[in-house]
C-alpha cells in the first residue's frame, strides 16, 4: 500500500511573523494517522519551521536545490547536502514555475533529482502540461517526456525513493482544477511508463496531484486509484484549509 503524502508548497510567500503564525496553526492541527504531511517553506525560513514544528509529525522540505549535491562555489544556490543538514527530508525538482520563469530544462532537472537522492532527500519531480499543450492533445507526450528524461538519465531505480507530482500548468494558482478522471488518466499513464521499466517501482511510487487543490476538491481527487496525495500551493498557506486537505487524504 502506498502511504498518501500531502505537501504544502509555500512558494515565495511569508515573513518571519507570518511564518510564526502558520507554524502555530500547523501545530494545532489534528492530522490523520497514515498520511505523511510535509511543508516546503522558502529556504530562508526552513530553520524557523524545522524548530517550530519540532515534535509535530510534519516533515520539512525545500522547493529547489542546486545541481551540485556538495557545498561549494555556486553563488546564490543551496546544495541538497545543506538542506539535509538543516533537517529537510524532501525537495521539489522541476516545478513548472522554475521550468517556465527560470528556463530550467530536463537535463538540469535530472541533475537536481540526482543531487537530492545522493544526500538522502526524497525528490518530488514535478511534471505537467501547459494549456496550449493540453488543447493540442499533447498532455501525455509532454508529461512522458519530462518523466522519461529523468528515467533515461538516472534509471528507473532512482524512483525507488522518489515522488512524482502531476501539476497541469493551467491549474496552478488559477482556481481551475483538473477533474478527478482527467487527473487519473495522466497519473495512470505516469505509472504505466514506470511499470514498463519496473513493475515493482511503479507500484510503490507515490504520484501526487497539484493545481488549485482545495479542501472541497481534495477528497474526490484523492479517491482516484493512482492519486496518492497532493502538492498544495495557495491552500497550504492557511493551516486549517491545509489540515482539511490532509484529512481528506486519510479518509
Ligand atoms: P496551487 O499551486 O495549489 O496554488 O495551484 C500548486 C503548486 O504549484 O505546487
Amino acid at each position: 500500500m502506498r502511504r498518501p503524502l500531502v505537501a504544502g508548497n509555500w512558494k515565495m510567500h511569508g515573513t518571519r511573523a507570518s511564518v510564526a503564525e502558520l507554524i502555530k496553526g500547523l501545530r494545532q492541527l489534528v492530522l490523520p494517522a497514515g498520511v505523511e504531511v510535509a511543508v516546503m517553506p522558502p529556504c530562508l525560513f526552513i530553520n524557523q519551521v524545522v524548530q517550530g514544528l519540532d515534535g509535530k509529525s510534519i516533515a520539512v522540505g525545500a522547493q529547489n536545490c542546486a545541481v551540485e549535491a556538495a557545498q561549494g562555489a555556486l553563488t546564490g544556490e543551496v546544495a541538497a547536502s545543506q538542506l539535509a543538514d538543516v533537517g529537510c527530508s524532501l525537495v521539489l525538482v522541476g516545478h513548472s514555475e522554475r521550468r517556465q520563469v527560470l528556463g530550467e530544462g530536463d537535463e538540469v532537472v535530472s541533475r537536481k533529482f540526482a543531487a537530492a537522492r545522493s544526500c538522502g532527500l526524497v525528490p518530488v519531480l514535478c511534471v505537467g502540461e501547459t494549456l496550449a499543450e493540453r488543447e493540442a492533445g499533447k498532455t501525455l507526450e509532454v508529461v512522458g517526456r519530462q518523466l522519461g528524461s529523468v528515467v533515461e538519465a538516472l534509471g528507473v531505480g532512482a524512483f525507488s525513493q522518489a515522488v512524482v507530482a502531476y501539476e497541469p500548468v493551467w491549474a496552478i494558482g488559477t482556481g481551475l482544477t483538473a477533474g478527478p478522471a482527467q487527473a487519473q488518466e495522466v497519473h495512470a499513464a505516469i505509472r504505466a511508463q514506470l511499470a514498463a521499466e519496473s513493475a515493482e517501482i511503479a507500484r510503490g511510487v507515490r504520484i501526487l496531484y497539484g493545481g488549485s487543490v482545495k479542501a472541497a476538491s481534495a477528497a474526490d481527487l484523492f479517491g482516484m486509484p493512482d492519486i496518492d496525495g497532493g502538492l498544495v500551493g495557495g491552500a497550504s498557506l492557511n493551516a486549517d484549509e491545509f489540515g482539511a486537505i490532509c484529512r481528506a487524504a486519510g479518509s
